[in-house]
C-alpha cells in the first residue's frame, strides 16, 4: 500500500492507517547462518546482556563497565596504552577517528593498498619505497583485507614508520581474533576494529586504542589546530572515560550503553575461551574450508597460503555459474548466507564468492553445512543447464 501513489481523500489517514498495519505485530527476523565477511552471528550470551536493564552514563557501575571494556581492549590488543575506547559507531568511525586525531592540515596520510594481482599483500620492500618517496605523517594498513580475503604481514612496519618519524594506523576489523595481532610488540600506534566480526558481538561498537606517541599528538593539539570533530575527538573520549581527570567522567554524548554491555560480554567469551585459542580455531577453520573447497573442485581466489587471511576466504566462481543465483538458492532453500564480491563490476577480477566464518562461525559443522548448501546449489544450476541440451 502505498498512500501517496493512491488518489486517496486524505493522505494522513492513509498514512496513519498503513502505520497501524505495518506496526500491529512485533518484529521477528528469521535465524540466518550468516556465512559473510560480517556481521557474523551473535553470540548466545553476547544477545542475553543486550536487554540487560539499562544504567545512566553517569552511574559509577557504568564507569566499571567503561574500566573492563578498557582492560578486555588491552587484552585482545595485546598493548598496555592508556588511551584505549569503545566508541559508539561502526568500525569506519574508528578510522575516522584515528585520521582527524592524528592527521593535522597540510600533513601526508599514505593509505598502503596494493593492485588486485599483488593480492593486495604488500612486501617490505615496497613498504619501504613508498614511505621513503612520500614521507607521510601518517600510513594505514589493512592488517586483514576483507574485500579479497587476504592478510597483510605486519612485521617490521611499525619500527619503519618511526624511523621515518610517521604513525601507523591498523585496520584489524577483520583480522582481530582471527590473526595473531601485537600491537605493542609490532609498534603499531593505533589499532581498531569491530564488534561485529570476530567477536560475534553486534554491529554499532568499534574499538580503538592510541600508542603514547599517538596520545602526545593528540593531547598536543593546540588551538591553531583543534580537531575538526567534536564527536570523534579523543581528548573530549578520554575525558569521558575518566582519564586525565582523576577518574573524573565529563558528559561527551550518550553511548550505546546497550552494546557496550554486548562488547563486554563478546570479550569475556574470549577471555574464557583465551585469545590463542580462538585464534587457533579460526586457523583451523580456514586450512579445514580451504581443503573442502578444492576437494569439491573449486578454487581460490589467493594463490598462495601464507597471504591467505582466515574468517574470510574468497572462492572462484566456475565460469559456467551465476554466482548471484547461487548466493539466492542457498539462502532461500538452506537460510545460509554466503557473501559477493565487493569488485564484481571490475571487469580485469574474476569473480569469486566471500565466505566469512568469524566467531562462533569458525566452527566445522557450520563449514560443512555451507560446502554441502553451495554444491548443491551448483548442481542444481548444471543439471538444469545439461537439460535444456
Ligand atoms: C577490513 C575492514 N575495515 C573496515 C570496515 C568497516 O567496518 P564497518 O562496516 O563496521 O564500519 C570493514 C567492514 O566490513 C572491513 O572489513
Amino acid at each position: 500500500m502505498n498512500c501517496f501513489n493512491e488518489k486517496t481523500p486524505d493522505d494522513h489517514e492513509c498514512l496513519l492507517m498503513m502505520i497501524k498495519k505495518t506496526f500491529q505485530n512485533d518484529y521477528y527476523p528469521n535465524e540466518k547462518l550468516l556465512m559473510i565477511p560480517g556481521p557474523t552471528n551473535l553470540n548466545q550470551k553476547v544477545l542475553k546482556s543486550l536487554s540487560l536493564p539499562l544504567l545512566s552514563h553517569t552511574d559509577p557501575q557504568f564507569y566499571q563497565l567503561l574500566d573492563h571494556i578498557q582492560n578486555g581492549i588491552r587484552y585482545l590488543f595485546q598493548t598496555k596504552n592508556s588511551y584505549t575506547f569503545a566508541i559508539t559507531g561502526s568500525a569506519t568511525i574508528a578510522m575516522e577517528t584515528a585520521i582527524c586525531n592524528l592527521l593535522k592540515p597540510g600533513q601526508t596520510l599514505l593509505s598502503l593498498v596494493h593492485g588486485y594481482w599483488g593480492n593486495r599483500v604488500a612486501s617490505m620492500g615496497n613498504v619501504w619505497v613508498s614511505i621513503h618517496t612520500y614521507r607521510p605523517n601518517l600510513m594505514y594498513v589493512c592488517h586483514g583485507d576483507s574485500s579479497l580475503g587476504c592478510v597483510q604481514n605486519l612485521h617490521g612496519i611499525g619500527q619503519l614508520c618511526h624511523r621515518y618519524d610517521c604513525l601507523l594506523i591498523v585496520d584489524a576489523v577483520v583480522s582481530l581474533c582471527t590473526t595473531p595481532l601485537a600491537m605493542d610488540q609490532l609498534e603499531i600506534d593505533v589499532v581498531f576494529s569491530g564488534c561485529q566480526k570476530a567477536l560475534s558481538g553486534p554491529p554499532g561498537i568499534a574499538l580503538i586504542s592510541f600508542s603514547d606517541k599517538a596520545t602526545e599528538v593528540i593531547k598536543s593539539r593546540s588551538k591553531t589546530y583543534p580537531v575538526s570533530s567534536f564527536y570523534m575527538d579523543i581528548n573530549l573520549v578520554a575525558k569521558a572515560w575518566g582519564l586525565d581527570n582523576n577518574d573524573v567522567h565529563t558528559y561527551h554524548y550518550t553511548p550505546a550503553i546497550n552494546l557496550l554491555y554486548g562488547l563486554r560480554a563478546s570479550i569475556r567469551e574470549i577471555i574464557n575461551e583465551d585469545l590463542a585459542n580462538v585464534i587457533a580455531r579460526h586457523q583451523k577453520a580456514k586450512h579445514y574450508l580451504e581443503k573442502r573447497i578444492q576437494n569439491v573442485g573449486l578454487k581460490l581466489l589467493v594463490q598462495e597460503s601464507d597471504n591467505r587471511l582466515a574468517g574470510i576466504t574468497s572462492v572462484l566462481i566456475p565460469d559456467d555459474i551465476d554466482g548471484n543465483r547461487v548466493i539466492q538458492f542457498m539462502y532461500k532453500k538452506h537460510d545460509i548466507l554466503i557473501g559477493g564480491s565487493l569488485l564484481a563490476t571490475d571487469p580485469k577480477v574474476p569473480k569469486f564468492w566471500r565466505i566469512g566464518y568469524l566467531g562462533v562461525n569458525a566452527d566445522l559443522e557450520k563449514i560443512d553445512r555451507t560446502i554441502e548448501s553451495l554444491q548443491e546449489a551448483i548442481q542444481k544450476q548444471r543439471n538444469k543447464f545439461k537439460a535444456h541440451l
